[in-house]
């Protein structure tokens, strides 16, 4: 697609600097270091000043309505002619929007937002390098032929990523790295977009993940995330012997590693998590005793209709399991309120499930329908005041749970 283009040029120094931002979840965090360290081994600098960059990434998620108005809002104050703080000209910056949201309004990303140069989903984002290139290429050239044309391109096709991206070597904080163990979902939870936007599940080798981890460890990385939408339905063949590995015979592996002191994980789906999970959580000295473990809701018929596989009193079993096994070990939570159908007892029912389990936190969401998903086919019957009422319920009741918590272990300690 073209657009006609009648701005002034990037100066040399713009051209060469990359303001990347990131909204959303851990998985993207770790996306985003992905494309910086292809940006920086294509000879492009990295900058936190926003006004110094002459290429601005938006790395983005769709899981929720509001998570996608604040980019659109973003991309608009970027936009806007003669902002602040641009220096001369107030040159509009090569605009990229890569992630979720670019898989999920590919060239339709165009329309809705004209300024935006550039869009990348999930699976293409070994390609940023090159099309950043091209576009500042054409900038030049066209404004040699007078200031004609922008140049548009989207890449949203891709069946997979290349495994070198993951080696590029760029950590974003000093001492940890997440490293990813699979890509996509194929859960299709009802609400949620994520299967959709990412894809079918894909793990990684588990050989590449101990080289990665090597690699990093070598790199004076002590602390590790392994990342996946479910972490507990990772299968590969083993590196030693070319049997499959599951979940727990990685950490096995990765618990190993010499230089490795600390190892976490995200998301466990309580579909798939095991009191074995939990035998290894306390055997394995490096593994930290924290469980992200999303209960979603507390009413069976929700569940049922989340499709989330489980029922109330299986998580309340392995809640209770994993107290039992890993001693002292944190246990959060991810809750969706207003689902559709959710009636008073539904939720009263989620607020028990709460009162009981005693997480040591909770992210609490108000339902959002997303598109394509097969919640959005249910409707969005729970008004929003009543969505907002049950999101405070529970928030009220889960941060009196924390702060009680908290005395508990103030006076624990200073009993000592
Ligand atoms: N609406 C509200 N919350 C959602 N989540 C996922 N999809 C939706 C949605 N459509 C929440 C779930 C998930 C967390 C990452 O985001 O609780 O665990
Ligand atoms: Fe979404 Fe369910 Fe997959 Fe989590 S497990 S990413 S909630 S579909």
């Amino acid at each position: 697609m073209f657009l006609i283009n009648c701005g002034q040029e990037l100066t040399k120094n713009m051209k060469k600097h990359v303001y990347l931002r990131t909204f959303g979840c851990q998985m993207n965090v770790r996306d985003s270091e992905v494309v910086a360290g292809l940006m920086k081994k294509a000879g492009f600098a990295l900058t936190d000043d926003e006004t110094k960059a002459g290429i601005v990434i938006f790395m983005t998620c769709s899981v929720r309505q509001h998570a996608e108005d604040k980019v659109w809002s973003e991309i608009g104050r970027i936009s806007k002619p003669g902002r602040k703080n641009r220096g001369a000209g107030s040159v509009r910056p090569v605009i990229g929007l890569i992630g979720c949201m670019a898989q999920n309004y590919r060239e339709r990303v165009f329309e809705r937002a004209p300024s935006v140069d550039f869009v990348v989903g999930p699976a293409d984002i070994d390609k940023i390098p090159g099309i950043v290139k091209k576009i500042l290429e054409h900038r030049s050239v066209s404004k040699q032929a007078c200031g004609l044309f922008d140049l548009k391109i989207w890449e949203t096709d891709g069946l997979g990523r290349p495994e070198h991206i993951y080696h590029t070597g760029f950590y974003e904080e000093k001492g940890h790295a997440y490293a990813v163990i699979s890509e996509g979902c194929s859960n299709f939870c009802t609400y949620c977009i994520v299967p959709y936007v990412r894809g079918p599940v894909r793990h990684r080798n588990a050989q590449d993940i101990i080289d990665e981890i090597n690699k990093a460890v070598a790199g004076g990385i002590t602390r590790f995330t392994l990342l996946g939408q479910n972490v507990n339905s990772y299968r590969s063949p083993d590196p030693l012997n070319g049997k499959p590995v599951d979940f727990v015979s990685l950490l096995k592996h990765v618990n190993r590693i010499e230089g490795v002191e600390e190892i976490g994980f995200i998301t466990s789906h309580p579909r798939d998590t095991t009191p074995r999970l939990f035998e290894a959580m306390a055997e394995f000295d490096k593994v930290r005793k924290y469980l992200h473990l999303p209960v979603q809701s507390g009413s069976d018929r929700i569940l049922r209709a989340m499709n989330r596989g489980y029922t109330r009193q299986e998580y309340l079993k392995l809640a209770r399991e994993y107290r039992r096994i890993v001693k002292g070990g944190i246990l959060t939570t991810d809750i969706i309120v207003g689902f559709p159908g959710e009636t008073k007892e539904d939720f009263c029912l989620t607020r028990d499930i709460v009162r009981d389990t005693e997480f040591d936190a909770a992210y609490i969401f108000k339902y959002s329908p997303r598109p394509n998903t097969q919640a959005e086919m249910m409707g969005d019957d729970v008004p929003r005041s009543e969505k907002e009422r049950r999101h405070k319920v529970i928030l009220d009741l889960q941060r009196a749970i924390s702060r009680a918590k908290k005395e508990a272990l103030l006076n624990s300690e200073s009993n000592l």
